[in-house]
């Protein structure tokens, strides 16, 4: 049974959501391994212990070895695409290194299962919509290649140390507390315009599209996946493409304002059409019902005029 679970990344924007909803699931207890790159302290539930710890450091399997977890769940990583297109070292350093590291902890100390935050960044842009997780994997970022080399010595560890493993590859993921930089960034970057009362700025024609998932239904599918006994491999997505001029259409509605828009050149590099099938978390795991986008947006939304 799982109990005694590390959450790395906990500090994050997904990371405070999977939190959240573990409390709500039961009595686990829970511990956070986070260096703060990115995430916050305050994210995290005054119950909750932080270890301020980088997943690369040497303390890092000694501490697992005297902890003894139950379950990791690895949300830790460097997160930005375009950074990783110029620093493939360093984003192979924290994305796989730092993975190696804590594979060893695991393996020192039997941990029962391992939840990995994968990425669609690891199918590329494959044109067969809604991507199914048996799609060839073919990254065009060094970010989707260190996720994609992460799932492997999952897989592969799992095997090896008779571990359960699940992998989850999280579409477009937005909600409250996002920052402005990361994966799917571009509704946290609309919102605190429009909150701002900036134009919104659009590179292409708007038409190109994302599969956006509600944070907190990743954290729902998270919570449904801990105790899952074997090797899985799910996407974590809404299986429905949202074009931009659609997006921001929604956001009008939700605003109550409707937004003004700058049309750019399209960016060199950005995929134009983006789906991730989720039948198989609907079939395995039982997620039937996700956030739709307008009640997504109206809690982005509600929680930056909050800040
Ligand atoms: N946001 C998305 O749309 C999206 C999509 C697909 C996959 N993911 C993955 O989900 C996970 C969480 O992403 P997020 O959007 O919450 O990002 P985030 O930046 O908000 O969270 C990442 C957390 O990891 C911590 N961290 C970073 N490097 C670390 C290191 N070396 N050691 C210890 N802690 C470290 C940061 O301080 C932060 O708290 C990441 O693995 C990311 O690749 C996110």
């Amino acid at each position: 049974m799982i109990k005694k679970i590390l959450v790395t990344g906990g500090a994050g924007f997904i990371g405070s959501h999977v939190l959240e909803a573990l409390e709500k699931a039961g009595s686990f207890d829970i511990t956070v391994l986070d260096n703060l790159s990115t995430g916050s302290r305050r994210y995290i539930p005054s119950n909750v212990p932080l270890i301020e710890m980088d997943v690369r450091d040497s303390e890092l399997v000694p501490f697992m070895k005297k902890e003894r977890f139950d379950a990791v769940i690895h949300l830790a990583a460097q997160t930005l695409v375009p950074f990783s297109m110029n620093h493939a070292r360093e984003d192979a350093d924290v994305n796989i290194m730092g993975l190696l590291n804590l594979l060893e902890g695991c393996r020192c100390s039997g941990v029962a299962q391992i939840l990995f935050s994968s990425s669609a960044a690891v199918y590329g842009d494959n044109r067969n919509l809604p991507i199914q997780e048996n799609e060839p994997l073919c990254p065009t970022s060094f970010y989707g290649l260190s996720k994609a080399t992460a799932e492997s010595y999952i897989r592969l560890s799992c095997r090896l140390y008779g571990m359960n493993g699940v992998i989850l590859r999280f579409a477009n993921v937005y909600g409250e507390r996002q920052g402005e930089n990361g994966e799917g960034g571009v509704i946290s970057i609309f919102a605190r315009r429009i909150i701002s009362g900036k134009g919104l700025v659009v590179f292409g024609n708007g038409k190109q599209t994302r599969d956006f998932v509600y944070v907190g239904d990743i954290a729902d599918v998270m919570v449904r996946a801990l105790g899952y006994e074997g090797i899985a491999t799910w996407n974590v997505s809404t299986n429905t493409k949202v074009s931009l001029n659609h997006l921001i259409d929604v956001f009008g509605k939700v605003t109550g304002q409707v937004p003004s828009v700058s049309y750019e050149n399209p960016r060199e590099g950005d995929i134009y059409d983006s789906m991730l099938s989720n039948a198989a978390i609907r079939r395995d795991l039982g997620k039937s019902d996700f956030t739709s986008l307008e009640s997504g947006l109206l809690k982005t939304m509600r929680d930056l005029q909050n800040r």
